[in-house]
């Protein structure tokens, strides 16, 4: 096959994880027959740095004439919330997802065999092993709402953030989760606050009137505040994990802290149509970028995820996947996963031997 990736290699550690992720394309391509061609992308604060705003003009065109697109990490205090919003490489991140169309977060949060010992849960706990998916709503609720900001005359200023989910919204997400519920353990928990909210009310409504087009797939309700306790108690009893914008971005930084490290886990973003918008869930690690220190992991990962869910070869997926766990049971550490003592390898080497476990298989 060919394929056309667009590259968005961002801030920080962006330019360092997009590179080795882009060696393993390369290395997959020459394996299994594909070319591969490379479209780079400005977006983040490199762009506000380079041309004025974090989201040049274009940009979505740029990415809509390829196939999936590759992104490292954006922002960086250079360009902290003091700034104009068009400045800001996050408003960037919220608008590509929106014009890509991109309405559906997939974060898997897997405990990796290799490294059972750097989940921070008891024993016992991790014994059961954690193998859950994450479904963000990603483009509506309190992240795109209105925003107000305005003098009042006895309380000062006052700020308001609206939050909007319409049944359209909630459905496309939900079938999403039960369809791929459906390839995994058959269980949805879908997370809401429907006890004070009404856009809960709402999506708890719209996901039981889902919930029996699938009868085959076990379904719960969950409060998002009891979520976000079970996952530190009990991660092990969840399968595919559905909610909304705000509670999703949430509850994934804790599902993926409960598997070891931030540094290892990957994202992919998806639309109906439009290319699907891989990137690793870590951000931008200012404080050592440059330095070679960097977890190429997760990037590599978000590839797999591209393989799976936008070129529909598992195959790759699973070859990929595969190389990382091993090169993990051999016991390869950058910093963020090495106990005190451990050996410590860099973004490049941990590239390079993954990239060498995918050669050597047949
Ligand atoms: C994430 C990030 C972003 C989000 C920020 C940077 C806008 O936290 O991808 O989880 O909230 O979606
Ligand atoms: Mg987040």
């Amino acid at each position: 096959m060919n394929y056309k990736i667009a590259l968005i290699r961002g801030d920080g550690i962006g330019p360092e994880v997009v590179n080795e992720a882009v060696g393993v394309l390369d290395t997959v391509a020459e394996k299994y027959g594909h070319t591969i061609e490379y479209v780079d992308v400005l977006l983040g604060g490199c762009a506000t740095d380079a041309v004025g705003k974090s989201y040049p003009d274009g940009t979505a065109e740029k990415c809509r004439a390829c196939d999936a697109v590759l992104l490292g990490a954006v922002g960086g205090p250079k360009w902290g919330s003091d700034k104009p919003a068009e400045q800001r490489p996050e408003t960037a991140l919220l608008a590509i997802r929106k014009d890509l169309g991109l309405y559906a977060n997939l974060r898997p949060a897997v405990l990796r065999p290799a490294l059972a010992d750097a989940c921070p849960l008891k024993k016992e706990t991790a014994e059961g092993g954690i193998d859950l998916m994450m479904v963000r709503e990603l483009t509506g609720g309190i992240y795109f709402g209105q925003r107000e900001r305005y003098n009042t005359e006895d309380r000062g200023v006052e700020c308001a953030d609206r939050m909007a989910y319409s049944e359209k919204e909630i459905k496309r997400i939900g079938r999403r989760a039960f369809e791929l519920a459906r390839l995994r353990r058959k269980k949805v928990s879908s997370v809401d606050k429907a006890n004070v909210l009404e856009t809960s009310r709402l999506w708890r409504s719209v996901m039981h009137r889902l919930a029996q087009e699938y009868p085959d797939v076990q379904y719960e309700d969950v409060l998002v505040d009891n979520c976000a306790m079970q996952i530190v108690r009990d991660p092990g009893q969840f399968d595919v994990l559905v909610t909304e914008n705000m509670f999703g971005d949430i509850l994934s930084d804790e599902a993926s802290m409960v598997t070891g490290s931030i540094g290892l886990l990957p994202s992919a973003s998806i639309g109906d149509s439009a290319p699907g918008l891989y990137e690793p869930i870590h951000g931008s690690a200012p404080d050592i970028a440059g330095q070679d220190k960097a977890n190429p992991t997760a990037t590599i990962l978000s590839v797999a995820m591209m393989f799976r869910y936008s070129f529909q070869r598992p195959e790759e997926a699973d070859a990929i996947e595969r190389a990382v766990d091993e090169v993990l049971a051999e016991g390869w550490r950058t910093a963020d996963i090495a106990k005190p003592g451990e050996r410590v390898i860099g973004t490049r080497e941990m590239g390079e031997k993954i990239r060498e476990r995918l050669k050597s298989k047949g």
